[in-house]
């Protein structure tokens, strides 16, 4: 799916709504954040360099966008205690979460699987996999107590077909976009959250020129273009979507 033709978001869309992001300290996930605060969302900034998160929090501060809370994690070491931790802390302060976008991950290594380290393997699932299973269970109850809960998970085209050489990367996205959908049914009628996949698609940020190295970065969307989209699915305008794919570029 893609974002309806014309949509163009409420300022103050998100007023009032208490929005989680991962990763939020660079790329898609920093300008994320920075974004949900624009349109008037308290946003909780996760991510495994507090200094990135300090200077996302800073600009948002300068903004004069709502208040900002700063919560570093590193999804790699992280077990299913830290996320209940969490929970405890984000309802202790908050009482519910409206939003949560799941947007942080590493590329691992770029080889056939015959040479694909195990280590590897492993820390890549971690982080893109497992984290989002134990977040997201961790904070559904908080989701559910928003009454109106929004869960974004960060897709991509490795996701929907097997790639050559793309390894832990394509396999943890794919199982990601399965995970989504299970939840998206689960849910249905059960709780009120819904969970839809977003594959930004080729974008300007480090993790890009990363697996594009011989790209220049200018042919590529800078995060700032998808971001209709980001608030269409975190914003009441998305009531009643879930299960659903969405590509951020056509
Ligand atoms: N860019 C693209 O072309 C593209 C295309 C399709 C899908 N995506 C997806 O879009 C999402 C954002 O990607 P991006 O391009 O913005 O990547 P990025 O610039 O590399 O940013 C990734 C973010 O994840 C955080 N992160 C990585 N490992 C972590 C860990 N162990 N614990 C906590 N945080 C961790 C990073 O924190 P640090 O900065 O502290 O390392 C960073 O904030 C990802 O899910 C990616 O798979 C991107």
């Amino acid at each position: 799916m893609k974002l309806p033709d014309n949509y163009t978001p409420t300022a103050n869309c998100l007023a009032g709504k208490v929005i989680v992001v991962t990763g939020a300290g660079a790329g898609i996930g920093r300008e994320a954040a920075l974004t949900y605060a624009r349109y008037g969302a308290n946003v909780v900034l996760l991510g495994r360099t507090t200094a990135k998160l300090e200077q996302v929090y800073d600009q948002i501060e300068a903004e004069g966008s709502p208040n900002a809370a700063i919560y570093p994690i590193n999804f790699e070491g992280a077990v299913e205690k830290d996320y209940l931790d969490m929970a405890v802390r984000l309802e202790e302060e908050y009482g519910k979460i409206d939003g949560l976008l799941i947007n942080a991950a590493i590329l691992g290594q770029h080889t056939p699987i015959n040479n694909y380290a195990v280590d590897t393997w492993n820390q890549v699932m971690q982080i893109n996999l497992n984290s989002p299973f134990m977040m997201i269970k961790a904070l559904a109850p908080l989701l559910a107590a928003s009454g109106n809960g929004s869960v974004i998970t960060t897709s991509s085209s490795v996701a929907n077909a097997g790639r050559a050489f793309w390894g832990a990367y394509a396999v943890s996205k794919a199982a990601l976009k399965n995970l989504t959908e299970i939840l998206a049914q689960e849910w249905d009628e059960v709780i009120p959250v819904r969970i839809n996949s977003l594959n930004p698609g080729g974008t300007r940020t480090t993790m890009r020129a990363q697996a594009y190295p011989a790209e220049n970065p200018a042919d590529v969307p800078p995060p700032s273009e998808h971001m209709p989209l980001y608030l269409y699915l975190m914003s009441d305008d998305s009531l009643g979507v879930s299960g659903q794919y969405f590509n951020a570029r056509q």
